[in-house]
This record gives C-alpha cells, structure tokens and sequence, in this order.
C-alpha cells in the first residue's frame, strides 16, 4: 500500500436513476466500488481554511461532494494531481499512501467519504517529512 500513486485514483461516475422525479445515485460495497463501506463521515460547514493534510496507510475512501465543490489535491510524493468533485455523482476513489489537501470548498459544500475501515488514529500521517519518509521506505 505503500507505493501507490496518483494515477491510482480516478473518478467513478457513480450510478444515477433520473426520472421526472429528478435523480437517485446509489453506490454498493465492493460492487460500485473496490471496498465494502465500513464507515460514511462527511464535512459542512467548511469555512475558508482548507482540511485534509494527512495521509492514510491502509484506508480506501470514495470522496463525493453531495453539494457544492471541492478541490482535492493528491500528491504520491513525487507527483501530485488535483481533482474538482462538483457533482453528486462523481466520487473520487482514493488508494492509500497518499497525501490529501481539501481546499476552495464553495459555500454550502457536503463532502461525503466512504471509508473503507473504522476510523483508526494510528492509520493517519499527519507530518509531511514523515510520510516522505514513509513512502521511500
Ligand atoms: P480530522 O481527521 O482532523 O479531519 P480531517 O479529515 O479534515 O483531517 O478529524 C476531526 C476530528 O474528528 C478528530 O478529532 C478525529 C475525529 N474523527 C472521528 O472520531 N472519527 C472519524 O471517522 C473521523 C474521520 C474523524
């Protein structure tokens, strides 16, 4: 899991039902997606700061901004790439060993994440210099 990429991740055009009641997009665990969904959490109310700023060494995430947009920027440690979710149906599928930045969250932005493990602390790099280091190991 530790030397993934950036060209890993890609965006999944997630499933939608459109009628002339509108829309309905529905994601299932290991079929839409390469994980069964263990947890969902989701950022609103977002002010200007920007999130993220940390890595993961085993977690797979589908991002998906419900509302609004976002930016996410992926970086490998050599490269990185950013990514604008501004449709509820595009996720954004994350591998691990890969640094993220959340930022120009416009007003009114739900991002949601659906994650492939429960939420472990020791499962994050949160200091750059370490996750450099971790990625040459
Ligand atoms: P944090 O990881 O700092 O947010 P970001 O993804 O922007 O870096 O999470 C904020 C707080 O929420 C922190 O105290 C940990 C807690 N938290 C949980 O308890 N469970 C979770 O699933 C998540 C994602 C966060």
């Amino acid at each position: 899991m530790k030397h993934t990429t950036v060209h890993d991740c890609r965006i999944i055009d997630i499933r939608k039902f459109t009628d002339n009641r509108g829309y309905l997009s529905v994601i299932e665990g290991g079929m839409d997606i390469p994980f069964e969904i263990k947890r969902i959490y989701y950022l609103y109310m977002v002010p200007e700061a920007a999130r993220g700023a940390h890595a993961h060494k085993q977690l797979q995430q589908l991002l998906i901004a419900t509302s609004g947009s976002v930016d996410i920027t992926l970086d490998d440690g050599r490269e990185k790439k950013t990514f604008h979710l501004d449709r509820p149906w595009k996720g954004l599928l994350v591998v691990p060993g890969l640094w993220r930045d959340l930022d120009n969250f416009s007003g009114g932005t739900v991002l949601m994440c659906l994650a492939s493990e429960h939420y472990e602390a020791e499962d994050y790099i949160r200091n750059y210099n370490d996750f450099l280091n971790y990625k040459k190991s």
